[in-house]
């Protein structure tokens, strides 16, 4: 009789909650696979290449500037950067996975950490490169990009700082914010290739001083910090229409995120691969 009674409500039933959460879930395994493939780019196109000692070969990848010959400072900056960059794109989705912090906290610690200040080498290294070596062909989209290195390191504040304090909502909604400007790079490449697949390539020129070209290093981290704050309103809220139409807009975020991670694999990553 008991068990009877208590079954329904073991069993999962479908709620404007559950299906924003599945929606969520949805968009992070696409992009988990994502930041994977990413992964697996830099280190299939950059270990070979620099493990033959011929390391003008970084350039084959298209690059704005990569390996210059004497600027031994800049080459070293340019290839610990992208090194290191691999680490965050594999490191930052284990971060985020509730049963591994649930699991193995002290891992999730040390591994947290790790994260946070590899983050905050890159977003320095980044900054230093566009403006210090200069490495850009155009002011406006370095800046776009600057200011996603500067978010970068004020987010990386806050996680720290929360979790030190064991503010552990707050330390969650901050970590999210961190992991979505961390991505602000993996993001310009999938928006750009989304965008080119979708319109043939509109305000899109090979000099990247067209109008696309200009406001997707802008887009690509403030269009995701926006629907992370809309997606976390939904969940706080009571509201059923507005979980319905929030899990609508993620999966809708999730069909366009593997649009350009199809187009980003297939012109950008896969034919620079050596592994
Ligand atoms: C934090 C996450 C970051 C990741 C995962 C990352 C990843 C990468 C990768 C893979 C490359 C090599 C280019 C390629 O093969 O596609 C690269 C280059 C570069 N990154 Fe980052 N990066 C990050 C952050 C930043 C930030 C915050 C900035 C600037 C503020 C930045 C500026 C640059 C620059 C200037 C280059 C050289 C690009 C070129 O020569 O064409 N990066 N980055």
């Amino acid at each position: 009789m008991s068990d009877s009674v208590a079954a329904p409500s073991r069993r999962r039933r479908v709620t404007p909650q559950s299906l924003l959460q599945g929606s969520g879930v949805l968009w992070f395994t696409i992009a988990a696979a994502g930041q994977w493939l990413f992964t697996y780019y830099i280190l299939g196109a950059y270990i070979p290449r620099t493990a033959s000692g011929d390391y003008s070969r970084w350039n084959e990848t298209g690059l704005i500037e990569g390996y210059v010959q004497g600027d031994w400072l800049g080459n070293l900056g340019f290839i610990s950067h992208v090194l290191l960059a691999a680490l965050v794109s594999a490191a930052g989705v284990i971060q985020l996975l509730p049963m591994i912090r649930r699991k193995f906290p002290a891992f999730h610690r040390w591994t947290g950490r790790a994260y946070i200040s590899v983050a905050v080498f890159l977003a320095i290294g980044g900054i230093l490169l566009i403006w210090v070596r200069g490495t850009r062909l155009n002011d406006w989209a370095a800046l776009g990009t600057t200011i996603d290195g500067l978010l970068i390191l004020v987010t990386a504040t806050f996680t720290l700082r929360h979790a030190m304090a064991r503010r552990i909502d707050l330390h969650r909604r901050w970590a999210m914010r961190l992991f979505v400007v961390v991505s602000g790079v993996w993001f310009i490449r999938v928006a750009y290739m989304a965008w080119a697949i979708a319109s043939g390539g509109a305000g899109m020129r090979r000099t990247l001083d067209g109008p696309t070209d200009i406001l997707v290093p802008y887009l690509a981290f403030l269009v995701p910090l926006i629907v992370l704050e809309v997606y976390q309103k939904a969940r706080d809220s009571r509201s059923a229409p507005f979980k319905l139409g929030v899990a609508g807009l993620i999966l809708v975020c999730g069909g366009i995120t593997a649009l350009g991670l199809f187009g980003a694999w297939m012109m950008m990553w896969s034919p620079n691969i050596l592994i």
